[in-house]
């Protein structure tokens, strides 16, 4: 989840760059993690309404439905999505036998018709009223009615089924041009050319972008990339050139002549073959050229969610607001708010932020712009605000008495608002006294590279310096 305005950004810049018609796809598995969620209005149909949301603003346009979609039920998927929502699944079908979701998606880029069909993998357990077909039952009677439907279309399948399934598909129906799997046990996997059909997938949960750049051509067919073929024959040759000079260089220095003699004419005969490869190759791609492309061609690239990467601002903003949503609905079930314990926390002279903030505006406001300050919302947004074993490091705890590798207490699910998310007093000691006369009781000015390393552990920081890091959180004077 706290990628997804990373993503966005880089999905809009890629199509923006790109200049290129593309067709957005995902094959599935985007809403939830686990295979049974709650009933009533929880964090993760929340979290999951707005996945929806953002992929709808990115205009996706086909994504198959995963198992790991339905686990808030059949009813949440197809209410929350509405209609426009590009859901494709050829293979959940009611009790009636009838397809739930479109079974194909229909998309023409310049002239070339596109279907673009999914296949869902079965859950373990499956919603109510729903089944899930086998593909050796569907796909042949769907393949045949995809292409009465259009004369020769590029066929595209979204399968969250396991790679060795879409292998078997792949070997089985040579009529499919491009299979996108959704293996949640495999990562990255580059385009593999199978029976005439690309299989390949990105790694799960969206830490790559694939981006498949495809050259259609007129035969429904993958064929050699020519243009990449040349440049490297071409590179071949200057390395050939590159030798013969060198060569020719010891020929006039040396006495003994004899010696270079035969790797001399193994480099010429070498090269003589590789410019009449050239020329042919040169030949084939004017005729490509000139009667239109006729094969397939592809080039392909993953690209990683960079830490660094800006947030696309539309979604920042419908995620905080997720966050208030959440953070409203945890508010409201938390059980007894009255248990004293709430504001008891375990250095109880710590007093918060806001305070601070009425003597160091300037501090407090510098403070904001650091990501200390937004700890907390980090693991908000990961779903990780209940996890004992994250809290510490990402709460306000006095660190010049606290080591919050090895804290682990209930009492900090119940952590005031004020001291979430690394916080003044984590540097500067509990401010309690000072607060209340600041001449009389000092806080630590500078905190020891100690109290850094106390949260900043090899573990979660695997290049901490002290020096550099610290120019980043030093608050200006004044
Ligand atoms: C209570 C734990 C804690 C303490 C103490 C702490 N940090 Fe952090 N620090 C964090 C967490 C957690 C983040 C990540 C916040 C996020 O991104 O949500 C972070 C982020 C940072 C970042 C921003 C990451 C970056 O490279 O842009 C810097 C810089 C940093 N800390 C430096 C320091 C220094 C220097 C100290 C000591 C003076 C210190 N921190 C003390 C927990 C702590
Ligand atoms: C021992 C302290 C510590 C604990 C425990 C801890 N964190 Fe952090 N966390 C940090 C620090 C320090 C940073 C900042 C790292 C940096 O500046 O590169 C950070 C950064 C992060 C970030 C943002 C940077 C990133 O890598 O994308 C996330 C997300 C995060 N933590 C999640 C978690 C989750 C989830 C848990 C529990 C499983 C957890 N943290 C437990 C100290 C901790
Ligand atoms: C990650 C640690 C960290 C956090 C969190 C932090 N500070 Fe600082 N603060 C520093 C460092 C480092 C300095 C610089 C000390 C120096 O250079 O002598 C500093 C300096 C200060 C100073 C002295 C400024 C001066 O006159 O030179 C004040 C006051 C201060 N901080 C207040 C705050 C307040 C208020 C907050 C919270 C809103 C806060 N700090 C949060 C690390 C932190
Ligand atoms: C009522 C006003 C007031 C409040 C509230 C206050 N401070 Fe201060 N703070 C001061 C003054 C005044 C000084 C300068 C003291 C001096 O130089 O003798 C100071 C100095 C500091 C310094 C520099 C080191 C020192 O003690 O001289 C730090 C760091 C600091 N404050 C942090 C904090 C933090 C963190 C909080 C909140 C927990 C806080 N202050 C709350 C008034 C306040």
């Amino acid at each position: 989840m706290g990628g997804l305005s990373k993503k966005a950004f880089q999905i809009q810049t890629i199509t923006e760059n790109s200049g290129q018609q593309r067709l957005l796809l995902d094959s599935g598995n985007l809403l939830f993690k686990r295979e049974k969620i709650a009933d009533g209005p929880n964090q993760e149909r929340l979290t999951a309404e707005a996945i929806m949301t953002v992929y709808q603003k990115l205009a996706y346009d086909a994504v198959g439905v995963g198992p790991l979609d339905l686990s808030g039920g059949l009813d949440f998927i197809r209410k929350s999505s509405g209609k426009e929502f590009p859901w494709v699944s050829a293979n959940i079908i009611d009790e009636k036998g009838q397809p739930i979701f479109k079974q194909w998606i229909r998309k023409k880029i310049s002239s070339t018709e596109i279907v673009i069909t999914a296949l869902t993998a079965r859950p373990r357990n499956p919603p109510e009223g729903i089944k899930i077909e086998k593909w050796q039952t569907i796909l042949p009677e769907l393949l045949t009615r995809m292409k009465a439907e259009k004369n020769d279309p590029f066929i595209i399948v979204l399968s969250s089924l396991n790679y060795e399934e879409n292998r078997k598909i792949t070997e089985k129906y040579p009529e499919i041009h491009l299979l996108i799997s959704a293996d949640q046990h495999k990562g990255n996997l580059s385009p593999q050319l199978i029976n005439g059909c690309l299989i390949t997938q990105t790694s799960k949960q969206g830490k790559y972008q694939g981006l498949l750049e495809i050259n259609l051509g007129k035969k429904r067919e993958w064929g050699a990339d020519s243009a990449k073929l040349l440049a490297d024959l071409q590179n071949r040759k200057g390395s050939l050139d590159w030798q013969l000079r060198r060569l020719q260089k010891k020929i006039r220095l040396t006495e003994n002549k004899e010696k270079y003699k035969n790797t001399l004419t193994r480099i010429s005969a070498e090269k003589e073959q590789l410019n009449e490869q050239i020329t042919n190759l040169k030949q084939v791609i004017e005729k490509e050229q000139a009667e239109g492309i006729y094969q397939d061609k592809y080039k392909y690239r993953f690209i990683g969610l960079k830490k660094n990467l800006p947030n696309d601002t539309a979604t920042a903003d419908l995620l905080s607001k997720l966050n208030q949503e959440i953070r409203q609905l945890h508010k409201k079930s938390r059980t007894s708010p009255k248990t004293a314990k709430t504001t008891t926390i375990p250095h109880n002279n710590m007093v918060g932020f806001s305070l601070c903030a009425t003597c160091h505006p300037v501090q407090t406001d510098f403070w904001k712009t650091t990501d200390h300050a937004s700890a907390y919302a980090t693991l908000v947004q990961n779903e990780k605000q209940l996890d004992l074993e994250c809290l510490p490091c990402h709460l306000t705890l006095n660190m010049q008495r606290t080591r919050p590798g090895r804290m682990v207490d209930k009492r900090f699910l119940y952590f005031p608002e004020e001291l979430q998310s690394v916080g003044c007093e984590s540097c500067h000691g509990a401010g309690k006294q000072h607060s209340q006369s600041p001449e009389k009781f000092k806080l630590v000015r500078l905190p020891s590279k100690n109290i850094c390393l106390a949260c900043h552990t090899p573990d979660h920081d695997d290049n901490f310096e002290y020096e550099n890091k610290l120019l980043k959180v030093s608050c200006p004077a004044g």
